[in-house]
């Protein structure tokens, strides 16, 4: 692990409790430090999981086995398809029904803070996993939350303060699914020709161990691996009968982005977004899947021979951002990794294989893609409560640091324009802060201000958005390369902001007050407090 992890851990280790809770953020204020660790009497339960984070070791590639954080669940009550093994290091994956209570009782057995935060869901805040209710080893926390959601394919992950990026590093994610009547009206393909793919890059040692370093450049365009683990495996591989699929794809890395597009060109199919199913599919030449976002795809193998392969790659592209710019001569553009790709979230050089898919047997029947998916309706402007009121999330540096709304993560702060009213529905524009912006830290502004394009996946916790429009400012980026793979049409709860790109999303914030985060998805940009509350009351 990086020297900063280590440090921290033996920094944590070191300290005895009194000074460890004071030490937390979140735990600074005393009794109001409510951890939830009694379940709620009132609320019946139709699943209940334990939920236990700790060290393991696990085979993941060929020789020894890695050591790993990971999710480990017990189904306490519920129906029993809920959990489902993976594999590898990830989590179970949690399947659930639209309409259940959920109950999850989690147990820290890390010897750090952990919080577990379902990504995509709307749940109150307390349920959220925001990092004030982070808890140290040996407490638990419970989780109590009706799923709400529609159909589609959510994820589970820690979210602790600072932790966030080395702790999903080594494993700590895992996959949801939720279920709905919409859905099984469709008859969409499933048990098995539902497949989930989980994507994440990383980087072991000689000993098979994983290495989390950053060097100079991973500072600020994240952490970015040499070696791609499908559903936390290195080389995986499935085989498939000759019919229609529906593959349920994360992508779980921190902060690599992927160009994802069959081999032999065939059309990428989606039915599904982050949130959801869309209204109809929609086909493109590749799709665009950066960190945290999901895509549901559908790959029908009929008409296929026995025998052939079919393969899912990230094809390359080329972002020219301001910081590659102003540190000179494609100074980002180093570090070539032993894939061949570059060390690098802007460009991927050459493509990348991610997971094959091996036809194997011939089957005579297969279901066809249905013209028309979930209904859905299509928010504009005018839908928002107030259309004249635009809330900013402008991305900005300063001190080397990305900010949002020039500011730092701060534990339970927010400012004036992040208080929402409870019930409503908001525009939103993210953007890129204007170039002057970075003379505020009074450390030279064209330098910052040169520095602060880089893509980033803005994440909104609570309900899922619609995007209105993208803009695109800067004509020498390179967006070309990337464009044709986004899906504007569906609900989102992460979406990719480009150097020089203006995204205006529409968001409802119903049901639930409390403080919401939104962030940063790149999880060393989160980790350096790209992050921010929504206050919603
Ligand atoms: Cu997937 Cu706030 O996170
Ligand atoms: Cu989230
Ligand atoms: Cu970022």
């Amino acid at each position: 692990m990086t020297h900063i992890d280590r440090n921290r851990r033996q920094f944590i280790q070191n300290m005895g409790w009194g000074a460890l809770t004071a030490a937390l953020p979140g735990f600074a204020f005393g009794e109001s430090r409510r951890i939830n660790s009694t379940p709620n009497p009132g609320f019946k339960a139709d699943v209940e999981i334990a939920l236990t984070a700790r060290m393991a070791d696990v085979p993941i590639r060929s020789g020894a086995q890695t050591h790993v954080f990971k999710y480990f669940a017990k189904l306490l009550n519920g129906p029993p398809a809920t959990l489902k093994e993976l594999p590898g290091y990830l989590g179970p994956i949690l399947n659930f029904q639209q309409g259940q209570k959920v109950r999850i009782f989690f147990y820290n057995e890390l010897p750090e803070p952990c919080v577990t935060h379902w990504h995509g869901m709307h749940v109150p805040q307390m349920m959220d996993g925001h990092p004030m209710y982070a808890i140290v080893q040996g407490e638990h926390y419970v989780y109590e939350f009706e799923v709400r959601n529609p159909a589609g394919t959510c994820w589970y992950h820690s979210h602790t303060h600072e932790l966030t990026a080395p702790q999903v590093y080594q494993g700590l994610a895992g996959l949801i699914t939720i279920a709905d009547e919409a859905e099984r009206k469709l008859d969409l393909p499933n048990g098995e020709y539902d497949i989930p793919l989980v994507i994440q890059d990383r980087t072991f040692s000689n000993g098979n161990q994983l290495r989390y370093v950053l060097n100079m450049h991973q500072r600020m365009t994240g952490f970015l691996g040499d070696t791609i683990l499908a559903n936390g495996l290195e080389n995986s591989e499935i085989r498939v009968k000759t019919r229609a699929y529906r593959v349920r794809i994360l992508n779980g890395s921190n902060s690599r982005i992927y160009k994802l597009a069959w081999d032999d060109g065939t059309p990428v199919t989606v039915i599904g977004t982050d949130g959801a199913l869309l209204q109809k599919p929609e086909s493109l030449p590749y799709v665009m899947l950066a960190p945290a976002e999901r895509v549901e795809l559908w790959i029908d193998f009929s008409g296929r021979r026995v025998g052939s392969e079919l393969e899912l790659q990230s094809l390359p592209y080329h972002i020219t951002s301001n910081m590659g710019r102003g540190m000179g001569g494609g100074g980002m553009r180093h570090g070539m990794g032993r894939m061949g790709m570059m060390a690098d979230t802007l460009s991927q050089e050459g493509k990348i294989a991610i997971f094959r898919f091996h036809v194997a047997e011939q089957v005579g029947d297969s279901p066809k893609l249905p013209a028309e998916l979930v209904p859905m309706t299509r928010l504009t402007a005018q839908n928002a409560s107030n259309p004249e009121k635009i809330i900013p999330i402008a991305i900005g540096m300063r001190h080397m640091t990305f900010q949002l709304n020039g500011r730092t993560f701060d534990m339970d702060n927010y400012l004036e324009l992040e208080k929402i009213p409870v019930n409503s529905v908001q525009r939103m524009r993210i953007f890129h802060e204007s170039h002057g912006m970075g003379r505020r830290g009074g450390r030279g502004g064209g330098m910052m201000g040169m520095m602060m394009s880089l893509p980033h996946p803005i994440h909104l916790h609570g309900q899922q958005f619609q995007i209105l429009s993208r803009k695109q400012n800067d004509p020498n980026s390179g967006y070309d390369s990337v464009k044709d793979g986004f899906i504007n049409n569906g609900w989102k709860d992460t979406v990719l902001v480009m150097p020089g790109e203006e995204v205006e999303i529409i968001k409802p914030f119903k049901d639930y007050t409390g403080l919401f985060l939104y962030h940063c998805h790149n999880l060393e940009h989160e980790d350096m407090g790209m992050m921010r509350n929504f206050y919603v009351s």
